[in-house]
């Protein structure tokens, strides 16, 4: 069954799956699936070879731009939904767990590593609101995870996260705490303002042929970690912020939305933003993976 038309053609590219060289159920399922929506897309919006040859020189325009600073295809991939649904189908939520969602391009490993209740900010802006996180890291049964380790990171008041700011100091607003006996964490950090995400070269040209906007809303990054219990990455926003209800990247998740509230004395910043985690037993994912 070689011979192919419009009619055939998905059945023949399938059947040839395999025919010369072994591959795993994995693969076959995989590349199944991908062929018919890949064939089901073209026929559904009767692509045509002018605009076939533009996605290819799109892509390769995108794949230039890709470095260790920039990731482009996770920032598309980003921008059409794909990843934060990839995060929601590798971490389901289970029972009274956290909510994870996307890590998004700009972590940087080994933060510096500050004692509880530290401050991250090493410049101030005058649109500055300082707050105090704070909140335990909890197991599946509600008891404190002592020595739980949690990467912080965020973007500065004016914007820009401080890898792509010259005029910012290294590890500006990041940093790395762990829980105490409790599983109490803390730390000092500002508000996080809404900002644009790159909206130059491929990133930008794929918003505007959406006609969709590159904002995120405010919020402050998380990688929560400790061996024993799967990692958690997640965010958490600010429910007063622009852009909640229309993130550019999807990555809202009503568990992750938080109030700052006015502080007290004792904290001794403007705000104060209360949050608790839940982390899952490595234990419990494996059973379930393995059912
Ligand atoms: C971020 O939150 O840092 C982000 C997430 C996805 C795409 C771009 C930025
Ligand atoms: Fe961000």
């Amino acid at each position: 069954m070689g011979i192919v038309n419009q009619d055939n053609i998905t059945d023949v590219v399938i059947a040839s799956l395999g025919k010369h060289g072994d591959i795993t159920d994995r693969q076959r399922e995989i590349m199944t699936s991908l062929i018919k929506h890949m064939h089901g897309f073209v026929k559904d919006v009767k692509l045509q070879h002018s605009e076939f040859l533009e996605a290819c020189f799109y892509l390769e325009r995108a794949g230039k731009l890709c470095n260790e600073n920039r990731q482009e295809f996770i920032l598309l991939a980003d921008i059409i939904g794909v990843e934060v649904l990839v995060d929601m189908m590798t971490n389901p939520v289970d029972g009274n767990t956290s909510e994870s969602t996307v890590l998004g391009p700009f972590y940087r490993e080994n933060p510096p590593v500050l004692p509880k209740g530290a401050s991250t900010i090493q410049k101030h802006y005058e649109n500055e609101e300082t707050a105090y996180y704070e909140g335990y890291v909890r197991d599946a049964q509600g008891n404190g995870i002592p020595g739980v380790i949690m990467d912080v990171w965020e973007d500065a008041p004016n914007g820009i996260y401080e890898n792509l700011d010259p005029d910012q100091p290294e590890y500006n607003l990041r940093g790395r705490f762990e829980t105490d006996e409790n599983g109490h964490y803390a730390f000092i950090a500002v508000r996080p303002v809404p900002y644009p995400i790159p909206e130059d070269e491929t990133a930008g040209e794929l918003l505007r042929f959406m006609g969709h906007h590159p904002n995120r809303p405010g919020h402050m990054h998380f990688i929560i970690s400790k061996d024993g219990y799967r990692p958690l990455i997640t965010q958490i926003y600010d429910a007063d912020s622009e852009w909640l209800e229309n993130d550019s990247v999807f990555a809202v998740k009503e568990s992750l939305i938080g109030k700052f509230m006015p502080a007290n004395a004792e904290h001794g910043t403007d705000l104060h933003f209360q949050h608790n985690f839940v982390l899952q037993d490595e234990a419990a994912v494996s059973s379930v993976a393995a059912e």
